[in-house]
């Protein structure tokens, strides 16, 4: 694990619980310590997770050498600038062995550029996996390749899967890659809609946790799409509704990020949620335990899906 900050940690943690021995490595001064104040939180959000157990399969060090020299995975999590992503794989590729799958948490750098300028055996172990905050609880690890081999994106695929996690190849390396893609098109109408008064930060999340939300966790919008159709299904949706969404693309907001529309949108957000490091674990806290309790209840519809609700 390369890099010990909040991805670092997390993904240290649930490597540890799925039983492997994880070397953690940050030049931070005060890494023992980092990692001994995250476990507890951290195990409290990975269902069965004990704080002993995951220590004991965590060893942490600064010298990235040691860290890297045996490992099967190295998962780097490091400051989100290219350059500093290309200087330290090349450091990781130096020291790691000859077969490990180099993997970079990175939210939108991908892992061509981040290859640019190594060898070509070593741009063929190297992609992007791309968690979503925070890694422990959210299923999804976006899987981008760049001139990665095929055996190593399909090790990788099976190495998330094994962890738990939902692996999805993305088959272009575009900017963002395609969660965060959704998620700035979801904020941009979102800001708007509360630049423009029509409801508040507060409001809006209490319409989005009550339709989309929970829709999309149980189908995304395409199947939404095609269930909304009836038993017509999207061919249906789109002769009838299909217009009158395309007309609406035209009039979503384009809203700036003015100093005036931040200072409001992070009183309305902080009013409403609270500041500081207090209010910061008590909301995390509680958004771990309702994202696990959708995870549980998902997964066990998935194991009977004929089972009556
Ligand atoms: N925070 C998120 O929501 C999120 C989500 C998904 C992916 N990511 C990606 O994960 C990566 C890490 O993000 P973060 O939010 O954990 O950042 P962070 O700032 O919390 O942590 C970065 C860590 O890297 C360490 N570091 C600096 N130089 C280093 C070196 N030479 N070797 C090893 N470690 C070094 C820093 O000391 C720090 O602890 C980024 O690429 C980011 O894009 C972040």
């Amino acid at each position: 694990m390369v890099g010990a900050g909040t991805i670092g940690l997390a993904w240290a943690a649930l490597f540890a619980h799925a039983g492997l021995e994880v070397r953690v490595t940050d030049p931070r001064d005060d890494l023992d310590a980092a990692v001994d104040e995250a476990l507890p939180m951290l195990a409290e959000s990975i269902p069965g997770a004990d704080v002993a157990a995951l220590r004991s399969r965590i060893t942490a060090t600064d010298d990235l050498a040691k860290a890297v020299e045996n490992a099967q995975l190295v998962q780097e999590n490091g400051p989100e600038r290219l350059e500093f992503k290309q200087q330290l794989f090349a450091e990781i590729a130096r020291h790691a062995p000859a077969d490990a799958v180099l993997a970079s948490s990175s939210s939108g750098i991908v892992a061509s550029a981040i290859a640019a300028e190594l060898d070509e055996d070593v741009a063929a172990r190297l992609l992007i996996a791309h968690p979503f905050n925070p890694p422990q609880v959210v299923p999804l690890v976006e899987i981008v390749p760049g001139a990665t081999a095929e055996e190593v994106v399909q090790e990788a695929i099976a190495f998330y899967r094994d962890l738990g996690k939902t692996p999805v190849r993305i088959h272009e390396e575009v900017d963002g890659f395609v969660a965060n893609r959704l998620q700035s098109a979801l904020m941009r109408e979102s800001i708007s809609l509360v630049q423009q008064g029509v409801v508040s930060a507060e409001e809006l999340d209490a319409v989005m946790k009550a339709s989309l939300g929970g829709r999309y966790a149980t189908i995304g919008p395409f199947e939404s799409f095609h269930l909304g159709g009836g038993p017509g299904g999207i061919r249906h949706m789109m002769a009838h509704l299909g217009v009158g969404m395309a007309d609406r693309w035209a009039e979503l907001g384009r809203p700036e990020l003015d100093d005036a529309t931040i200072t409001s949108l992070v009183e309305q957000t902080e009013t409403a949620y609270g500041s500081g490091p207090d209010a910061y674990r008590e909301r995390a806290r509680l958004r771990d335990r309702k994202h696990n309790a959708i995870n549980s209840a998902l997964d066990g519809i998935e194991a009977d899906p004929n089972a009556t609700a």
